[in-house]
């Protein structure tokens, strides 16, 4: 069982991102790219219309979807973007990149994941490799709803997929290829030392704390919904595609839905994609709200 409490979570993922802000873009070149090659099917999907869409961008970190959005050409169908955030360093860093842009900007730090409640409903809504970081994302998904217009699009991407873990022959795979990896390299992440030092000063000079975390745990428990980091399994948290749209009811209709990614051995994932096709490691999924 957790018994961290939901606001430690909460917090855990305000420093930690704060202190990655700065070096964020440049640390996982490869996720980026993977995560570009899905995006030109969503923005298709959503943005099929002829109109001006009120965009909502939750967890927008570093700007990477807006991004994305100018790449492929659609800020034109944009009237607004609202870029929300628990980490204030983040929303710094992307409100640096678009300054120059014409499009409407709307930054707002969020404190809790406490209930939203924007000034006007949205045509669409997305979470880019956010809902694993939150202690309670059914609740969240449930108050992004309410702010989503009817016929309005709901995105997740870039999520670890809890039936990839779950199967034994998958993940089983998996746990061997890392352990040869780790036979061969053992190399520390010094940037997530270092930041695990300043993220346990600052929770207990806050007092949130009393003994700092070890680096592990602040792994587990800034990407808490993963449902196993450094080997062990976790089997109280994560979600799968099936467990979003059980917990949305019949407020939606899936529009797309897709996993991918195995082991990031082409060949391999490419076959496994086309055997285990829900239990792939990652997964995106497209929600329409009726
Ligand atoms: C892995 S980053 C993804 C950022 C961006 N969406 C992207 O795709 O590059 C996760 C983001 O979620 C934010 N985050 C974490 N917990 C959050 C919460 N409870 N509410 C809102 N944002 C949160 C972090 O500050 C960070 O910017």
């Amino acid at each position: 069982m957790n018994i961290i409490k939901p606001e430690i979570i909460l917090k855990l993922n305000e420093y930690f991102h704060d202190l990655e802000a700065l070096t964020y873009d440049s640390r996982h070149p490869e996720i980026f790219a993977q995560e570009k090659k899905n995006w030109p099917e969503i923005l298709k999907t959503v943005f099929s219309e002829d109109k001006n869409n009120i965009f909502l961008d939750y967890g927008s970190g570093t700007g990477f979807v807006e991004e994305v959005i100018y790449e492929n050409n659609y800020q034109n169908k944009v009237e607004r973007f609202y870029c929300y955030d628990i980490s204030q360093e983040m929303l710094n860093k992307a409100q640096e990149k678009f300054k120059e842009k014409k499009e409407e900007f709307v930054w707002h730090k969020i404190n809790s994941d406490e209930n939203i409640n924007l000034s006007e409903s949205v045509d669409i809504a997305c979470l880019n490799s956010v809902l694993h970081h939150l202690a309670e994302p059914k609740k969240v998904l449930l108050n992004i709803l309410d702010n989503l217009k009817s016929g309005g699009y709901l995105v997740l991407e870039h999520e670890p997929n809890k039936k990839f873990y779950s199967s034994k022959f998958v993940f089983g795979i998996f746990k061997i290829l890392r352990s040869i990896k780790n036979i061969f390299s053992k190399k520390v992440d010094k940037k997530l030392v270092d930041i695990t030092m300043q993220l346990n000063q600052r929770m207990i000079q806050e007092n949130l704390i009393k003994e700092p975390f070890s680096y592990q745990e602040i792994q587990r428990y800034v990407d808490f919904q993963v449902p196993a980091s450094f080997g062990k399994l976790n089997k109280n948290v994560g979600f799968s595609p099936q467990d979003i749209v059980a917990w949305l009811g019949d407020t939606v209709t899936v529009e797309k839905s897709k996993t991918y990614s195995f082991y990031n051995i082409k060949l391999i994932d490419m076959i496994f994609n086309k055997i285990f096709k829900s239990k792939g490691k990652l997964f995106y999924l497209i929600l329409k709200k009726k």
